[in-house]
């Protein structure tokens, strides 16, 4: 099995949406990180804020980025504040190309204002000068990814095909021409 393919990036890039899209094209096993958070502890993420705090949730963060590191050829969408904690980046790259989608802040603005209510970490009445500010620190630690790829004004799928190509380029996966079929 192939290398895991892991999407990093601040919240509202499309982490997830692009993950499950990818996994469907490439045939493979996608997980949400947040999602299987959840499924472990039996709450949501919210809920972990506000019942135990944000360092519980970025030890079970810690813990299930490890426990991913350890699998191959999954798609992974990480929650946009993996790259936080020491450790986490490093265990994800061992056997995976880490991804990160980047957007400029008005569309993460607009992305996370859609979904109001549902991220711990984005207050009711957040600014575009608000995510900046959180950009601008978390920005360096994205930047570590061995791919970055801009979503600013591109559908899912696009993003996908974008994807792909690259991974190809990279001759992490298969082309075209040479999936399955054996030339002589
Ligand atoms: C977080 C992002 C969230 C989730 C948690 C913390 C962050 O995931 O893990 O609320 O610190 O950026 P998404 O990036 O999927 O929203």
């Amino acid at each position: 099995m192939g290398k895991n393919i892991v999407l990093i990036g601040f919240m509202g890039t499309g982490k997830s949406s692009v993950g499950m899209k990818l996994a469907e094209r490439l045939n493979r096993k996608f997980v949400d990180m947040d999602r299987e958070i959840e499924r472990v502890c039996g709450m949501s993420v919210s809920d972990i804020f506000r019942r135990y705090g944000e360092v519980r949730f970025r030890s079970e963060e810690r813990l299930m980025a490890g426990k991913l590191a350890r699998q191959t050829g999954l798609v992974i969408a990480t929650g946009g504040g993996v790259i936080l904690a020491d450790g986490n980046l490093e265990a994800l790259q061992k056997n995976g190309t880490v991804i990160n989608l980047e957007a400029k802040p008005e569309y993460i603005f607009q992305r996370v204002n859609r979904k109001k209510g549902t991220r711990p970490l984005i207050k009711k009445n957040i600014t575009v000068e608000d995510i900046k500010e959180m950009l601008q620190h978390r920005q360096p630690l994205y930047q570590q990814a061995e791919v970055i790829v801009n979503t600013n004004d591109k559908g899912v799928d696009e993003v996908v095909e974008e994807i792909i190509a690259i991974l190809r380029s990279r001759g992490e996966l298969p082309g075209r021409q040479d999936s399955g079929k054996c030339e002589k």
